[in-house]
């Protein structure tokens, strides 16, 4: 049975560009090196090896903007096409994907390849440009469905969404993505490849930011909820960092955990908030945010 995984050290690294160059580069006498792009190091890579530890399959996704994700450098040593191994390369990309949290993936596939990715679910759009090999490539999308993500209050989650990364354009270079709002409960994810560090885990700045974010966004929202307008702003907060995040970074704020109400600002005055944020690694909890925010409301902001 094949088993995907990930290239990790510099040996399995070494292995799986030399393949992705003899599939998809030497047959059309580019030079080694060629196979690579200034997205590498972002990107999630996936292989698969024969017995003899021999790459037989890679692939790579990266993220295009925080919605949409792109499927690249799929390649099956020619023995051993036909057998599903493209398929279960494509498969395990699509589920980084999809904790990525994204909406869609595209690719541009070659004319020859068109059959396979729509054997993967996916649909031409539109003529693609042209690549280093000079094959002509077609554009092929494929939406995804996000089971068990609930959005209460999906035109609240879009603005608060849209006011993030327009008066914070960093957290769209983040992957900052409401992910889930119950009512009772926000979840916000980050991709890990555009925060991370040279350790290969997330940025403890990153951490902080998205644990700053999620709790104004739960105030966002229990504003709306409330009918309540003003400005929310960090006044102080602490953060204890327990273990590394080493994959699928999620933020979760919980209601339970807000302490104070809006009885000030309702009378028009400032108003403390306090709020805790856990950040959790896929569903290990490694890091805990106490932020303190105070709202200030609209006639102050008018003085
Ligand atoms: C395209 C490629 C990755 C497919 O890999 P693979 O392991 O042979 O594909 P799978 O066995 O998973 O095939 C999955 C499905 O796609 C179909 N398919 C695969 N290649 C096909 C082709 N060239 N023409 C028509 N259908 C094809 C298979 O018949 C299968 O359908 P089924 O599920 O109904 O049986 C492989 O042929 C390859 O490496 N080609 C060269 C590089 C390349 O073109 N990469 C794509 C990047 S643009």
């Amino acid at each position: 049975m094949y088993k995907i995984s990930i290239p990790s050290d510099e040996q399995d690294l070494n292995a799986y560009f030399h393949f992705r160059w003899q599939i998809l580069r030497e047959p059309f006498n580019l030079p080694e090196g060629s196979e690579k792009d200034e997205y590498e190091t972002v990107a999630e890579h996936r292989m698969i090896k024969d017995g003899e530890g021999n790459v037989i399959a890679v692939g790579r996704v990266h993220l295009n903007t925080p919605e949409e994700a792109q499927i690249k450098h799929i390649a099956v040593s020619n023995d051993m096409r036909g057998k599903g191994l493209g398929q279960m390369i494509v498969f395990a990309l699509e589920e980084v994907a999809r904790k990525m949290g994204v909406e869609r993936i595209v690719t541009n596939s070659m004319d020859t390849s068109v059959e396979f990715f729509r054997s993967c679910g996916f649909e031409v759009q539109e003529l693609g440009p042209k690549e280093l090999d000079m094959q002509r490539r077609q554009q092929m999308l494929k939406k995804l469905a996000h089971q068990g993500a609930v959005r209460l209050h999906p035109n609240w989650c879009e603005e608060l969404q849209k006011t993030w990364y327009e008066t914070i354009p960093i957290t769209e270079h983040m992957g900052i993505k409401l992910y889930q709002y119950t009512g009772h409960a926000l979840e916000v994810r980050a991709s890990l490849g555009r925060n991370i560090n040279l350790h290969g885990t997330m940025f403890a700045g990153s951490i902080f930011s998205l644990a700053t974010l999620t709790g104004w966004g739960m105030i966002f929202l229990q504003m709306k909820q409330k009918g309540l307008a003003g400005e929310i702003v960090l006044g102080d907060a602490d953060i204890h960092y327990h273990k590394p995040v080493t994959s699928e970074p999620r933020a979760v704020c919980n209601i339970e955990t807000m302490s104070g109400d809006f009885e000030y600002l309702k009378r028009g005055k400032k108003n403390r908030l306090t709020v805790t944020v856990k950040i959790q690694d896929v569903d290990r909890a490694v890091a805990e945010f106490e932020g303190v925010y105070w709202i200030l409301p609209e006639t102050d902001l008018e003085e």
